[in-house]
């Protein structure tokens, strides 16, 4: 047996909040790579709807018990992150056609400003294909069903927060 340095992976996300989707992903990662790091970018959207933290701990209430998948903030250049956590693979989801397009972008910027660093695609179940935060927390302010497109945890979450939010009304 040929022994290698541990290979990690980052999996780059906002995760405002995490989907059945990225669960999907994140597993996938876990089982090819020693470890996978989510990695949620820090600050972008001025108004997330879960905070930093809060997002942090529903993936790790998520992934209690995995051993290999951690969860981290980052900001700044996702490569200088990745070359900072010694990881030699990122990982993205695609989703659709749509995805396929600005990902290629990132994957090319980013083996340019780190060729020592692949990008590794994958697929979800397609079952989740359709899911993206975005649409989750749409249909959710609509009073749209979302069982089973993320994790109950999140449910949960996102229902308190519609209580706090009628409560302050
Ligand atoms: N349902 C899904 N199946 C597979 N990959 C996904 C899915 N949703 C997101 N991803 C991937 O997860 C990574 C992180 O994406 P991101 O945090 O933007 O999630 P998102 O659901 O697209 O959120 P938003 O709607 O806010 O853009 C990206 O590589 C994205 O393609
Ligand atoms: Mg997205």
């Amino acid at each position: 047996m040929t022994s290698h340095p541990p290979r990690i992976a980052i999996y780059p996300g906002s995760f405002d909040p995490l989907t059945s989707g990225h669960v999907d992903i994140i597993e996938r990662g876990a089982k090819i790579f020693d470890s996978i790091i989510v990695a949620i970018l820090a600050n972008v959207e001025k108004t997330p709807l879960f905070t930093e933290n809060e997002r942090i701990a529903i993936i790790r209430d998520v992934f209690k018990g995995h051993e290999n998948v951690q969860v981290e903030t980052f900001s700044g250049l996702l490569v200088d992150y990745a070359q900072l956590k010694n990881a030699s693979v990122l990982v993205r989801g695609l989703r659709a056609v749509s995805d396929f397009e600005y990902e290629f972008q990132m994957a090319l910027m980013n083996r340019h400003l780190a060729p020592g660093i692949e990008t590794v695609f994958m697929m979800p179940d397609e079952k989740y294909t359709y899911i993206s935060s975005r649409l989750i927390k749409e249909v959710f302010t609509l009073g749209g069903e979302i069982t089973g497109l993320v994790p109950p945890v999140v449910e949960e979450k996102l229902r308190a927060k519609q209580k706090a939010k009628k409560g302050s009304r």
